[in-house]
């Protein structure tokens, strides 16, 4: 017997609405194929429309409405932010519609509360587009990982930070011009600080997170530090020690709590993912059956993000005959199993550090700066000394430190900054090995 379609409206049409709507097309056979049924978009809400057609659907300019039509089954969110996407996707649930969303910033931060609701009517939230676009890491880490208890993840999480980082490294071009084109080419957030302060990478390793260690989402917990501050001297310093550096998110389980942090990482080299260059993402998960596992793909772009959101529409639609107790729980762990493990602060962060500071090329400077290290009982485990600018007094000093709990760290800076000797703030980074 031949299925009925199941009828999708979607709301926003532009980036990633207009290549999901050219996936589904381009290959609606073959996803029928998969899914059972063929999956045909009945309506859409859009105040722009970008590089697809609209022919066969009705487009209207009020999301309600689409999300309110009786013909519709599944809601596909694109429209990104908190509002009017969260009272959407609540709409829709009460509504009994299951929804496929790319929206980070409301799953981050609203959702323990969705998924309740959803929990509450029977539907399914599928939200696999919106942590690193077209990797399938959602699914991996909830399902082809869920015989493994995870120590961390660390991912390269925002293809526009990363295309940023790669083009300054290699073409030495300006922050701002790469910015530009990032923006463009559809790859940056409609407010871009939140690629380059970290926070769309926050969003998305708060989710990564939960899923790996069954915690609740917990965004306001997460340590967030942007790229603004990384130098082109500190990139070259960096690959003299054989180091690259990338914005990373970071979720790590310790025995006193989980670390959940993105920030500048300095990482060795040879590492593949610090090789992972331009707008591709790449999320290492270390498992302890398994060992790491590596997932690589590109982070953004319209048909690669759309890629995710048809898979997870296919899920769908294969579920909708599932009984909703015995589906895959949102967050990987059984809703009533989730753990209230801490999150640490950044002062309990334990990792090694980069260090880099203008000091007064004298007898006896790099002997107070190690002191005072070693007062706080850190250890060094490379020192470099660069030549002084022209006649410049001052000569750059670079170090390696072993690992310390970020308290520590602070304080040997706090002291470090006070020598006569040392001038201007002291540039850090912190070192990842991930191994
Ligand atoms: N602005 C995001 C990025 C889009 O650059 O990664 C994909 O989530």
């Amino acid at each position: 017997m031949q299925l009925k379609p199941v009828n999708v409206g979607i709301l926003g049409l532009g980036t990633v609405g207009g290549g999901t709507i050219n996936v589904l097309a381009r290959n609606a056979k073959e996803i029928a194929r998969r899914a059972g049924r063929e999956i045909k978009i009945v309506a859409a809400a859009a105040r722009e429309v970008k590089g697809c057609s609209t022919d066969g659907f009705t487009v209207t300019e009020d999301p309600f409405e689409v999300v309110n039509n009786p013909d519709v089954e599944i809601i596909v969110e694109l429209i990104g932010g908190y509002n009017p996407a969260k009272e959407l996707v609540l709409t829709a649930i009460r509504n009994g519609k299951h929804v496929v969303t790319a929206n980070k910033a409301l799953i981050a931060m609203h959702g323990n509360e969705l998924f309740a609701e959803a929990q509450k009517h029977g539907v399914t939230i599928a939200f696999e587009a919106a942590v690193a676009g077209g990797i399938p890491i959602i699914k991996a880490l909830r399902e082809g990982l869920a015989g493994n208890s995870i120590s961390w993840v660390a991912g390269i999480i925002n293809g526009t930070g990363n295309f940023i980082l790669t083009e300054m490294r290699d073409k030495g071009r300006d922050f701002a011009d790469v910015l530009a084109e990032a923006q463009a080419l559809g790859y940056a957030e409609a407010d871009p600080t939140f690629d380059v302060e970290g926070i769309d990478a926050a969003h998305k390793l708060t989710i990564l997170a939960s899923i790996a260690f069954g915690i609740p989402l917990q965004f306001d917990k997460t340590f967030t530090e942007g790229i603004c501050n990384i130098t082109r001297d500190d990139m070259q310093y960096a690959e003299e020690l054989g180091y690259r550096i990338k914005h990373l998110g970071i979720a790590r389980r310790t025995d006193a709590g989980i670390e959940l942090r993105v920030h500048p990482t300095m990482i060795p080299e040879r590492r593949l993912i610090a090789n992972v260059d331009g707008v591709m993402n790449a999320v290492l998960v270390m498992g302890d059956a398994v060992g790491p596992t590596l997932y690589y793909g590109a982070g953004a772009g319209a048909e690669a993000t759309a890629s995710a959101v048809v898979a997870d529409l296919v899920d769908v639609v294969r579920a909708l005959t599932t009984d909703p107790e015995n589906r895959v729980p949102h967050l990987a762990f059984q809703a009533d199993s989730l753990s209230d493990m801490p999150i640490l602060s950044a002062d309990e962060f334990e990792t090694a550090y980069y260090l880099r500071m203008n000091a007064v090329d004298e007898p006896g400077v790099l002997a107070d700066v190690t002191r005072l290290l070693g007062e706080q009982g850190i250890s060094i485990k490379s020192i470099l000394q660069k030549s002084a600018a022209n006649d410049d007094k001052l000569v750059p000093v670079v170090l390696l430190t072993q690992r310390v709990k970020e308290a520590k760290m602070n304080a040997a800076l706090d002291a470090i900054t006070q020598l006569a000797s040392v001038s201007g703030p002291i540039a850090r980074i912190r070192v990842e090995s991930l191994n």
